[in-house]
């Protein structure tokens, strides 16, 4: 299973210090995952230069060579080869699908294997991800012919898929997931007729750009891209996919970098698709010191590198309507207001509390532990920042960004912290322990 943190020492966090230098951030995990599940179903060779080696893209990685897709090693650094098995190509695997931590696999897979008619799958996960709702994926699948078993009314993994010929229709997704929305994508391009997906707000978009550049018949439309369509038929071909850095790993140091005085850092490479950039808005709106050097286009999604520098930070206030745009990043934009003067607010944001923990909780009870001043509420919190915290015994409680955000509040602190569990960020990010140290100074 993913290695979310059982068994390591807790790891000591020093206080104090600043963080100046460049930085390099792993490749985008969404766009990772979708890389390797739409070089799996095309035709012909996929490559992928900057495809994030972390467990979560890993795992997806394991699940589509269980079903006889070749790719290649997985490193730091190196070139992925896919070769692709068609549309159609996947075979039934012997062996239980293993998610491990990652909600975007299990999500996505589903879309994926309801369409492969006359063959069975078993896809299961951790302890997080067989907590995690699938209905929300099962449900509108259903409402296309699929049939998805699990614990919970079909809502909870270990789940069973018998693959089925779908009938195209046209759903209404309750919640602004680009999971869910990514999942229906996949299962339309062999339904039997056109499928349209109207999400409530538009959610991250990879899906459609990528998937528009492995030649599927699909078209945004709608007001801000919330109505997509897709009609079957069309082949994908290979691609050869670069992947930008990820800006939801970019965020650590972002928030790092306008918080810890002195610091002065350069975040290299980092996709700034604009379903995505709502951290930098809120940054913006605290008056963080942010510059976009050497904007470009990479690969069909927008790139730059960000520089931060120290500076007086104001609190924010933010709510439902910019959520999918930055909702990885809500536990480190807590860490934000716990330093800087003023009371925050966060509401609209009770997708937090079905992520790999419920980040809400755990964000509220780890930075009280270090003496925050925090009221949780049923979709949010309050901050009243401005005072110290204090070193703490901490603990990620599995969670990857968790982990990180704590990573950053205890450099802050005064005092020495422990991090338990502090390997869970390996899901997401394997070297920013190493990466910390290095830019410390
Ligand atoms: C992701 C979508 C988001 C995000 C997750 C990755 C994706 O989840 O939180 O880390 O790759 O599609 P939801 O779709 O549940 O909002």
């Amino acid at each position: 299973m993913s290695g979310t943190g059982q068994s390591d020492d807790p790891r000591e966090l020093k206080a104090g210090g600043t963080l100046q230098g460049r930085v390099k951030v792993p490749g985008d995990k969404s766009i990772s995952h979708r890389s390797l599940l739409f070089g799996a179903i095309a035709e012909g060779t996929t490559t992928i230069d900057g495809l994030l080696p972390a467990e979560d893209p890993l795992s997806t990685a394991a699940c589509l060579r269980a079903m006889g897709v070749s790719i290649s090693p997985i490193t730091d650094g190196g070139i992925v080869t896919v070769e692709g098995v068609g549309l159609d190509g996947l075979q039934e695997p012997a062996e239980v699908l293993d998610c491990g931590n990652s909600g975007t696999t299990m999500r996505l897979m589903l879309g994926l294997l309801a369409g492969r008619d006359g063959r069975h799958f078993v896809l299961d996960g951790d302890a997080s991800l067989r907590r995690r709702p699938m209905r929300r994926v099962g449900q509108p699948l259903a409402s296309m012919g699929a049939e998805v078993r699990g614990r919970d009314g079909g809502n909870l993994a270990p789940l069973a898929v018998q693959g089925r010929q779908l009938k195209g229709t046209v759903i209404g997704t309750p919640v602004a997931s680009a999971q869910v929305k990514s999942a229906l994508l996949l299962a339309a391009l062999t339904a039997e007729s056109p499928t349209a997906v109207i999400e409530p707000a538009q959610s991250r978009d990879h899906s459609e750009r990528m998937l528009k550049a492995f030649g599927a018949d699909l078209t945004v439309g709608g007001e801000m891209g919330r109505h997509i369509s897709v009609r079957p038929g069309a082949t994908l071909q290979g691609q050869n996919v670069v992947v930008p850095g990820d800006i939801s790993s970019a965020a650590f140091w972002l928030v790092a970098g306008a918080l810890i005085p002195g610091a002065d850092l350069t975040i290299e490479n980092v996709g700034l698709n604009p379903t995505r950039t709502g951290i930098l808005e809120v940054l913006e709106q605290m008056g963080a010191r942010i510059e976009v050097l050497n904007p470009r286009d990479v690969a069909g999604e927008p790139v730059g590198d960000l520089r931060v520098t120290h500076g007086p930070l104001k609190p924010f206030n933010f709510g439902e309507q910019i959520m999918p745009r930055l909702v990885d990043e809500v536990p480190i934009l807590s860490v934000a207001a716990c330093f800087c003067e003023g009371e925050s607010r966060i509401s609209g944001a009770s997708e937090l509390r079905v992520k790999e923990t419920d980040r809400l909780a755990v964000m509220a009870r780890q930075l009280k532990a270090m003496g925050a001043d925090i009221d949780e509420h049923e979709d949010g919190m309050t901050i009243r920042g401005g005072r110290p915290l204090k070193g703490a015994v901490l603990d990620s409680e599995t969670d990857h960004r968790v982990a990180m955000s704590l990573g950053v509040a205890a450099m802050l602190a005064d005092g020495n912290s422990s991090l338990a569990r502090s390997e869970a960020a390996a899901v997401s990010y394997p070297s920013f322990w190493d990466e910390l140290e290095r830019l410390r100074c």
